[in-house]
């Protein structure tokens, strides 16, 4: 198998420079597994801030790009830009985007070309809302968010996948090992057939949705569970213990 474990912590929309600095901090002060691949992704604003105190070996990621590389798109952030600012990941096609701002699959697909073509890698979200989930639809709508980005995309080498079951994202309700693992692997499944079977075997696909250090150690066993990405806990101390989680 050989794929690396990898934690992702996605900070959403929150903290200010004290904060983010301490959560920076408590993250250059932990001991982390150094066999572990680790992304974190601040606020916008905050990017630089993160780069510029973060210990070496930990990456940092933004939240989201657009699809342009400059432009009039007011608001917005290209790839090139975080390239040249040393940001070298992004997340793309959270859920809360989807649901929120209603990105629809071919704007996440044609954000995630623009990121690989820029040289960024790419945290790519998928997920069910608890209705799809209860109508059985779960792995028909996570295949369909990739299908849009494989219509685009070849390679797949530097895309990282995050399945975010909507109905498990900050309510406390983890999916069960046996949920997490019967979506992760409909995906790999997934992977061989439309990609490639390198592209199954590689790519890591990360299990997101109320992760803590509680539920981490058990999720991690799992065969297609390759990490996480992590949002209210990565705010803590105990993200460390999620780093750590596959030791
Ligand atoms: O992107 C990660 C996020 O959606 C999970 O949030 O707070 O349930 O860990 P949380």
């Amino acid at each position: 198998m050989g794929r690396q474990f990898f934690v992702g912590g996605n900070f959403k929309m929150n903290g200010n420079i004290k904060t983010i600095k301490d959560i920076v901090s408590n993250i250059n002060n932990a001991k982390l597994d150094p066999n572990t691949e680790v992304v974190i992704a601040p606020p916008s604003l905050y990017l630089l801030l993160t780069r510029e105190h973060l210990r070496k070996g930990i990456e940092v990621a933004a939240q989201n790009i657009f699809d342009k590389p400059s432009g009039a798109f007011t608001g917005e952030i290209s790839a090139d830009q975080l390239k040249d600012s040393g940001i070298t990941w992004t997340i793309l096609g959270h859920s809360e985007r989807r649901t929120i701002l209603e990105e629809k699959d071919d704007f996440v697909a044609s954000k995630t070309k623009a990121a690989l073509d820029a040289g960024l890698g790419v945290i790519l979200c998928c997920g069910e809302s608890l209705e799809q989930r209860e109508a059985g639809d779960t792995v028909k709508v996570v295949t369909k968010q990739l299908k849009a980005v494989a219509d685009k995309v070849k390679d797949w080498t530097k895309i990282v996948v995050a399945y975010e079951p909507i109905w498990a994202i900050g309510t406390g309700k983890v999916a069960t090992t046996e949920q997490a693992q019967e979506v992760h692997a409909a995906l790999r499944d997934w992977l061989k057939k439309e990609v490639s079977a390198e592209a199954a075997e590689k790519t890591r696909i990360l299990y997101g949705g109320s992760v803590s250090e509680k539920n981490c150690a058990e999720l991690a066993k799992q065969a297609d569970i390759d990490g996480f990405l992590v949002g209210g806990a990565s705010l803590k101390p105990a993200f460390a213990d999620i780093i750590n989680a596959n030791q």
